[in-house]
């Protein structure tokens, strides 16, 4: 077994490897047994998403996940992986006047989260500012933004046309400026992730965005090819177990180092600027 970190991972070591160009592997995760495990086969940041909402409660999106919900999930993380760089997110509606932000916020870091994830773009930053200058780590996350399903319609790629690629690259400028140390980039194409990434100083995570991000992160089902009962299984994730033969561990091994050599995501896991994709099919 490899030998573990002696000291927690933090938000430094996160923008030293952007820094150094070393790609990282990053995991959701929501209990504890799964938290140690992916802690030591090299995990070392970890999402408690609101995907929860589909992998875990049986849901068909995640705007049904209540912030108990992710507290009750960080703390069992916490549990797993005390020395984890943890993220959690603030779920639907918990981030929509500066009052209930604060609470929500102590509520997860509390909980053990290092770090809080808010969708959404460039409307979003003077609640960063107001987060940051109140010493909080937050984590944007733009692109496909699931919390805005009833908005969108589906699960489909975004940025592949001239005003949605515009728009979402000055949404990571502006919430950079704002304060934002990480940021995820969801479902858009490996152009538009590419230029973020070499534009913004903060480390960038990619899920269906190509190669180019900083790092990657991948929802733990998807890992293990495991069948949440959605009706799409998306065209960016590869079922490491199956190639592990069945090994759990060797397959998040596998995951993180095909992330940092560089291997995954391949081209076929990826999207390209005026492909006409929907959920990782043809339209
Ligand atoms: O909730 C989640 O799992 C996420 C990842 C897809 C990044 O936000």
């Amino acid at each position: 077994m490899r030998t573990e970190p002696e000291f927690p991972t933090t938000i430094e070591d996160v923008r030293v490897w952007k820094e150094k160009s070393i790609k990282f592997a990053a995991l959701t995760v929501y209990d504890a047994v799964f938290s140690r495990i992916f802690w030591q086969q090299g995990i070392e940041v970890m999402l408690v998403g609101d995907s929860l909402g589909m992998t875990v409660q049986g849901r068909n999106s995640t705007v049904s996940v209540s912030l108990g919900d992710i507290i009750y999930h960080t703390e069992m993380v916490r549990r797993g992986a005390p020395k984890a760089w943890l993220i959690s997110d603030l779920p639907f509606m918990s981030f929509f006047d500066f009052n209930r932000t604060c609470r929500s916020v102590a509520a997860l870091i509390q909980a053990g989260a290092d770090m809080v994830k808010l969708e959404g773009g460039s409307w979003l930053c003077s609640t960063v500012e107001k987060l940051s200058e109140r010493s909080v780590a937050v984590c944007g996350h733009i692109g496909l933004t699931p919390q805005s399903i009833n908005i969108v319609g589906s699960y489909r790629v975004q940025g592949l046309e001239d005003n949605s690629y515009r728009r979402i690259l000055s949404d990571a400028k502006s919430l950079e400026s704002a304060g934002v140390q990480i940021l995820v980039l969801e479902c858009v194409p490996t152009e538009l992730s590419e230029e973020i990434s070499k534009c913004l100083k903060i480390p960038t995570v990619g899920i269906g965005a190509g190669p180019s991000t900083d790092g990657q992160i991948l929802v733990m089902h998807d890992v293990f090819g495991i069948d949440t009962g959605l009706p799409v299984r998306p065209r960016f994730v590869r079922n490491f177990l199956k190639e592990c033969g069945g090994d759990f561990r060797k397959s998040v091994d596998l995951f993180r180092t095909s992330v940092t050599s560089g291997s995954f995501p391949g081209d076929e896991h990826c999207f390209h600027v005026n492909e006409r994709v929907f959920c990782g099919k043809e339209r």
